[in-house]
């Protein structure tokens, strides 16, 4: 018997069963035949709320080991990708496997820079909108309304059709991101200059006040790559799963995004950046840290920005975040919150609490100071988290329509409910 199975012995019947071990995992269709005698038993299910502990897919995307704190795309450590690339060339290399050459990422670039203008209609429903609508319900219903402008995404088998709709999400979900914060400041839309980079474009189209061409500050620039980077994907996290599980029903890939989009609207989520600025203002002061951190212990709130489903360690984003504040710090002047953020980490990393529960800052802990020392209000921060990952939803996407073992998602429950009962004459009225 090859060792790689597992030997399961059912104690309601005394049966045994061998179930075969693959990458580390057993199959959970395996179970099925571990039944009692009577013939309407459908067999044993797994029982797994939250997939605490459960494989939904093949990927090789990207890979995590939370003990370790260690994220790769595709093989590559996200520090190294963080200093050498930029986030166009990470996003080819999540979707192809490979880093491109000159001439890929030329050709790349230009496909992306060709399809950054929104259809003027687009723009007319954004108006629509009250002047103080959060900018992410504007992003997902925005996003969403993509799909009656582009209705040949619906071939969702065809390969050069998905491509193309790639290359449009990838391109205008900075667009729709700007736009809908000129909607809320009531500013006139800045069209997108296709001189300039993915994110000096960004920079051009939220900031662009008179100037006939705006020039994005380099260090800004940079920084944006950086943090682009570093979001751009994180394996079967709640919102790639959700455009996952949608996409599995061969939907559009507008609307697919639009979902995973709201997935990470959760306060849980990418929602958390935006959570973690108004924890550190109602914190108000270093001195009243000790306070909140109680209120924590006691369960009353949660420290924002901290704790994770896989990192059991220092989340590496949160380090290399961290670390570019200080370059955007210079440019636009202390932000005074990284001082709390700070001592909140220090205090939160030497307290029992968050020791015992292996809580450490996430890449949301961080972002949002620098996200606002640039000019951002913080509605905008989850926006600035769905951009870049935009190209891990999509390559999660072109994954799972790809991979011949996925199948509609549509998990089992456990039915504790009613059991069979007539409806009383009396009730029928
Ligand atoms: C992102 O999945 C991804 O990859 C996501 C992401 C990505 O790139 O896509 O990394 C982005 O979403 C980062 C996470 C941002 N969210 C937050 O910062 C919100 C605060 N964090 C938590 O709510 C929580 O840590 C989660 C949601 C991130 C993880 O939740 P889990 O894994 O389901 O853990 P849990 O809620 O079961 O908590 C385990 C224990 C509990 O205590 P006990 O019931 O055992 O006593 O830890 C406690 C929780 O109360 N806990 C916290 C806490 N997070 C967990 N206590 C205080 N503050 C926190 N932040």
């Amino acid at each position: 018997m090859s060792n790689q199975t597992l030997t399961i012995t059912d104690n309601r019947t005394g049966k045994t069963y061998s179930v075969g071990i693959e990458n580390g995992a057993i199959k959970a269709t395996d179970l099925r035949q571990i039944k009692l005698a009577e013939a309407d038993d459908p067999g044993l299910c797994t029982y797994d709320p939250g997939f605490m502990n459960t494989a939904s897919c093949k990927s090789r995307i990207t890979y995590i080991d939370g003990d370790k704190g260690v994220l790769e795309y595709r093989g590559y450590p996200i520090a190294q990708l963080a200093e050498s690339c930029t986030f166009l060339e990470v996003a080819y290399l999540l979707y192809h496997g490979e880093l491109p050459n000159e001439k890929q990422l030329t050709d790349w670039v230009n496909q992306i820079t060709t399809h950054t203008i929104l259809h003027e209609n687009v723009k007319q429903f954004m108006t629509g909108f009250r002047y103080d609508a959060h900018p992410m319900g504007i992003f997902v219903s925005t996003v969403a309304a993509l799909s009656t402008f582009y209705p040949e995404a619906k071939k969702i088998n065809d390969k050069s059709v998905r491509m193309k709709q790639f290359y449009r999400l990838l391109a205008k979900v900075p667009t729709i991101a700007a736009f809908a914060y000129r909607h809320n400041i009531g500013m006139p839309y800045a069209y997108p200059d296709n001189d300039l980079s993915y994110t000096g474009n960004f920079l051009n189209m939220m900031f662009k006040k008179t100037e006939t061409k705006y020039k994005p500050n380099k260090v800004m620039e940079r920084a944006l790559d950086i943090l682009f980077i570093l979001h751009a994907d994180h394996e079967q996290n709640c919102s790639t799963n959700t455009m996952r599980s949608i996409g599995s029903a061969h939907t559009d890939p507008y609307s697919a995004l639009a979902g995973a989009a709201s997935a990470l609207y959760g306060p849980l989520h990418g929602g958390a950046n935006e959570a973690v600025l108004r924890m550190l203002r109602e914190i108000g002061s270093v001195s009243k840290i000790p306070e909140f951190i109680n209120r924590c212990k006691a369960g009353e709130v949660r420290l924002m920005g901290f704790g994770h489903r896989v990192y059991k360690n220092y989340d590496p984003r949160a380090r290399i975040i961290k670390q570019t504040a200080d370059e955007v710090f210079e440019v636009t002047g202390r932000n005074p919150l990284i001082d709390i953020a700070v001592e909140l980490e220090r205090i939160a990393l030497n307290d029992d609490y968050f020791i015992k529960r292996k809580l450490y800052p996430n890449v949301d802990f961080y972002s949002g100071i620098i996200y606002e020392a640039m000019g951002l209000p913080s509605e905008m921060f989850t926006v600035m988290f769905a951009i870049p990952r935009t190209a891990g939803w999509l390559t999660h996407w072109e994954e799972m329509l790809d991979d011949e073992d996925q199948k509609i998602a549509r998990p089992k429950q456990i039915y504790l409910g009613q059991g069979t009962r007539d409806l009383a004459p009396a009730a029928r009225k």
